[in-house]
C-alpha cells in the first residue's frame, strides 16, 4: 500500500509491541498509524504516528523525499496516536509550516508548550490549501473522534483523508481473517460509538462529495467503489443506532456456573424459535468492547447477572456503564437476575438505563433463585418469546 495514487504516498506504520491500544482496547493483530504524503510543487505529509515510532516514520518520508524539505504537515487529529510526533517533524523540518485547526494548535500549546505561531495556518471549514496540482479542502468533524479534528478532501485525486473516521484495529502488514467490519465496528463502537450525530454530519458533508479514496489514520486504505460504498452505509447504520444484524446478543456473568446454564438454555429455545443468531458474552472473560460491539449489532440484548451487596455483579455494572456512555438505544432489552436470598439484579440493571432513549424492556423478567427451576424455565420461555417479537 506504498502507493496511493501517482503522487500520493503511504508513510505510516504498524504497531505489533502495542499491548492495549487507548490503555484499553485489546488490539490481537496489531495496530496501524497511517500518515501521507503527497509529493506535489510543494510537499505535505498528513499526520504523525504514535510516540514509539517517530524515526521510523521520519525514515519512512525521508525514502521518499530524500533530502528535500518537506513544505507542510497537516495535524487532523491531536490525539496522540497520531500527533505525538509533531515536535520532532518540526526540528526535522525546520521550514515546514504546521497545518491544524485552532483547536488543535491550543491542544498542541498544552502538550508540547509551542503552538508553532511563527510557522502555522491555522484552518477552519472550507478553507483550501493548495501543494500545486492538489487543492484540499478542509471538512470541521468535531467529536469524531475530538472536537479538534478537520478532515481534507483533495479535489485533484478525489481522496478523502479521513482522521479517525473510517479506522479500524489491526496492522495492516497483516491480513484479517474477519475483513474490515469486525475490527472497524469495534473501534467505531468503542472510541466513537458516542458520537452518532457528530458522525452523521460528518456523513451528510462527506455525501455532496466524488470520494474514490478513503485514507483513514488506521487500517487499509479503502479504494474501490465497494468498498467504500460497504464502508459509509455501515458507518451511517452505526452513526444512526440502527440495527445493524437480526439476532440477539446475550451478555452475562456467572459465579458458580447457574446463571451461564440459564443464558445457555435461552439461547437454545432463541434458536429453536428461529432466531437466526445468538451472541453470548461472558463478561468476566470475553472481551468486554466485542459484547458492547455486539449489543449495537443486534436490535435485542437480554442481560443476565447475579445479585452482589444488594447490587450487580461487577462486570455487568462495567459493561452497562459503558452501553449508557454511547447513547445505547433504540433496542429491545430483556433482564434476568439470580439471587440466593434476595434477588434484586433485574431492578438496578434497569434502572441504569434510566436516561436511555427508546428502550423497550419487556415485560417477562426471569429470576432464579440459586438455579434454574420448573417456574424459572418457564419464565425463559416466555422471555424468549417476548425478547423476540416484532
Ligand atoms: Fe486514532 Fe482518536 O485517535
Amino acid at each position: 500500500m506504498k502507493e496511493i495514487s501517482g503522487d500520493i504516498k503511504y508513510v505510516g506504520v504498524n504497531d505489533h509491541d502495542i499491548d492495549l491500544f487507548e490503555g484499553q482496547y485489546v488490539v490481537p493483530r496489531g495496530m496501524a498509524y497511517n500518515s501521507y504524503l503527497v509529493k506535489d510543487e510543494k510537499t505535505l505529509v498528513f499526520d504523525t504516528v504514535d510516540a514509539r515510532f517517530g524515526e521510523e516514520w521520519l525514515a519512512n518520508i525521508k525514502s521518499e523525499v530524500g533530502d528535500a524539505q518537506v513544505d507542510y504537515l497537516v495535524v487532523q487529529h491531536m490525539e496522540p496516536d497520531h500527533s505525538a510526533n509533531v515536535e520532532l517533524f518540526a526540528e526535522r523540518y525546520p521550514n515546514a509550516t504546521i497545518v491544524a485547526s485552532a483547536q488543535a494548535f491550543v491542544m498542541m500549546k498544552n502538550f508540547f508548550g509551542t503552538d508553532f505561531s511563527d510557522r502555522r495556518i491555522v484552518v477552519k471549514e472550507g478553507d483550501t490549501l493548495s501543494t500545486g496540482r492538489h487543492v484540499f479542502t478542509f471538512v470541521a468533524a468535531p467529536m469524531v473522534h475530538w472536537p479538534e479534528v478537520v478532515v481534507t478532501y483533495d479535489a485533484a485525486d478525489k481522496v478523502l483523508f479521513s482522521a479517525d473516521g473510517f479506522g479500524k484495529f489491526g496492522a495492516n502488514d497483516v491480513v484479517d481473517p474477519e475483513g474490515w467490519d469486525c475490527e472497524a465496528r469495534r473501534y467505531y463502537i468503542g472510541i466513537v460509538g458516542k458520537y452518532g450525530p457528530q458522525t452523521q454530519a460528518l456523513l451528510k458533508k462527506a455525501a455532496g462529495l466524488d470520494i474514490r479514496t478513503i485514507c483513514p489514520l488506521h487500517g487499509p486504505v479503502l479504494s474501490t467503489p465497494e468498498e467504500i460504498a460497504h464502508a459509509v452505509a455501515q458507518y451511517d447504520t452505526w452513526s444512526s443506532y440502527s440495527v445493524e444484524s437480526p439476532g440477539v446478543c446475550i451478555a452475562y456473568t456467572s459465579v458458580y456456573g447457574h446463571t451461564k446454564a440459564a443464558v445457555a438454555k435461552l439461547k437454545e429455545m432463541l434458536l429453536a424459535k428461529g432466531c437466526p443468531k445468538v451472541a453470548v458474552s461472558d463478561l468476566a472473560r470475553d472481551d468486554q468492547p466485542e459484547a458492547v460491539e455486539d449489543a449495537f449489532r443486534y436490535g435485542r440484548l437480554v442481560l443476565a447477572t447475579t445479585t452482589y451487596n444488594m447490587d450487580i455483579f461487577p462486570w455487568m455494572r462495567h459493561f452497562i456503564d459503558h452501553l449508557v456512555e454511547r447513547n445505547y438505544q433504540n433496542r429491545r432489552v430483556g433482564l434476568i437476575e439470580n439471587g440466593s436470598w434476595a434477588p434484586n439484579a433485574a431492578k438496578v440493571m434497569k434502572g441504569m438505563f434510566e436516561k436511555s432513549k427508546g428502550l423497550t424492556f419487556c415485560d417477562t423478567v426471569v429470576t432464579i433463585k440459586s438455579a434454574l427451576g420448573a417456574e424459572s424455565e418457564a419464565k425463559l420461555a416466555q422471555l424468549a418469546d417476548e425478547i423476540l417479537k416484532d
